[in-house]
Order: C-alpha cells, then sequence, then structure tokens
C-alpha cells in the first residue's frame, strides 16, 4: 500500500524541504522512492532523517507540483532533528536504516521512530481526491500525452464540480492553469 504524504527533510545547513511523495508503507516503516534528481533525494541521502506528514490539505501537494508555496507552517519534529508540518493531520518520524542505489529512483527503507497524532480525519471527499490524482498527472505532464491529460482532467473535474470546498476548488484551478502554461510554453 502506497500512502501519499508529504516528506519534510532538511539539508545538512539545515534548510527545510517539503515534497509530495509516495511513502509504501512496510513492516515497522515506509519505503521512498526519490527520482533523481530531487533535493528529498539528496537531503535523505545526506541526513538519513524525514518525517512523513499526513494532512487532507490538497493545496500543499498542488502547490508543490506547480512551485507555488502555498503558506505553510513547519515546526520543529518531537524525537528528530527535522521539520514536519504544522498543521499536519498526524506524522510519522522515520529513519534511514538502508538505501538501494538505482541510476533512475533509488530506495530508501526507513524505519518509523515515532509517531504522533494531532487533529481529527474529518472524512473522505473526492474532490480532494481528484486535486491529487490531477496533481499526479501534472507531475507527468512531460510523459503522458494530451489526450491522456485531458481524458483523466474531464473525469475528475465531475467530483470536483460535485463535492468541491474552496480550498479543493482554488487547488484545482492551478492545475488546469499548469496543464495550459504546459502547452503554451511547448507551443512556443
Ligand atoms: C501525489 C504525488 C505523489 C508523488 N510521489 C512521488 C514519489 O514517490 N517520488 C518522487 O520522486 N516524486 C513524487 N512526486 C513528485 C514530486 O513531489 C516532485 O517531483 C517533487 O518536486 C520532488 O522533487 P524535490 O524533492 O526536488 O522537490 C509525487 C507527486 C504527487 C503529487
Amino acid at each position: 500500500m502506497i500512502r501519499e504524504a508529504i516528506v519534510t527533510t532538511r539539508s545538512l545547513s539545515g534548510e527545510p524541504h517539503l515534497a509530495p511523495m509516495g511513502a509504501t508503507v512496510v513492516e515497522g516503516g515506509y519505503i521512498l522512492q526519490p527520482f533523481r534528481p530531487s533535493r528529498t533525494l539528496e537531503n535523505l541521502a545526506a541526513t538519513r532523517i524525514a518525517v512523513i506528514n499526513f494532512t487532507d490539505d490538497v493545496r500543499i501537494f498542488a502547490g508543490c507540483v506547480v512551485g507555488k508555496r502555498v503558506q505553510v507552517d513547519v515546526s520543529k519534529a518531537t524525537h528528530i532533528d527535522c521539520p514536519r508540518l504544522a498543521d499536519a493531520l498526524s506524522h510519522d518520524e522515520v529513519t534511514v536504516e538502508s538505501a538501494e542505489d538505482d541510476p533512475r529512483r533509488p530506495k530508501f527503507f526507513c524505519k518509523t521512530y515515532h509517531s504522533e497524532g494531532h487533529r481529527r480525519f474529518e472524512g473522505m471527499n473526492r474532490a480532494k481526491a481528484a486535486v491529487l490524482e490531477a496533481a499526479v498527472l501534472v507531475s507527468r505532464l512531460g510523459m503522458l500525452s494530451d489526450e491522456k491529460i485531458d481524458q483523466e482532467m474531464a473525469y475528475l473535474a465531475i467530483a470536483v464540480e460535485k463535492t468541491a470546498g474552496p480550498e479543493e476548488l482554488e487547488a484545482w484551478g492551478w492545475m488546469v492553469e499548469a496543464i495550459a502554461e504546459f502547452r503554451q510554453k511547448r507551443a512556443s
């Protein structure tokens, strides 16, 4: 099972970084697989610590993918010297136990050192799921055909129209804009 999380890491000099990332659930922890090159990969290799943050604020997922750093507060994790999302529903503090190198996508085997809950989960929402899917599409614009993107966005739009709140509508708008901008740039 893969949980879509916001992974927070820091550089050796302490600069915080956040990135949406799939965390594969394994006994006692997670496997993280950041693509090469990425800041998350560099930070994981250098510090061997991370926080897996669980949030239902899809603006963070969508904002990171389009480089719109929405106002996201970070605070210090409880037991490791790593930033975490201040408003996460819950978070897991992990240490890298081992790594498997790969030219494209290395694997980091992470052990959960500490878990903490902060806020109530308010239930599933189709628009949140749709924005998450759109963010995955947007993060792969160069790899997918226009036809596939248009088909999937048209389907996802139904859930957004029916069930979104203001935050989901805002994040959905960024995804639609990002696709249009990508095509405009490609054409010029
Ligand atoms: C839901 C979701 C899941 C993602 N999962 C991964 C992942 O497992 N590995 C990865 O390298 N990028 C993943 N991405 C894309 C990264 O978040 C994005 O490329 C990011 O910029 C990572 O690079 P950075 O660490 O340099 O910021 C995902 C994006 C979304 C929206």
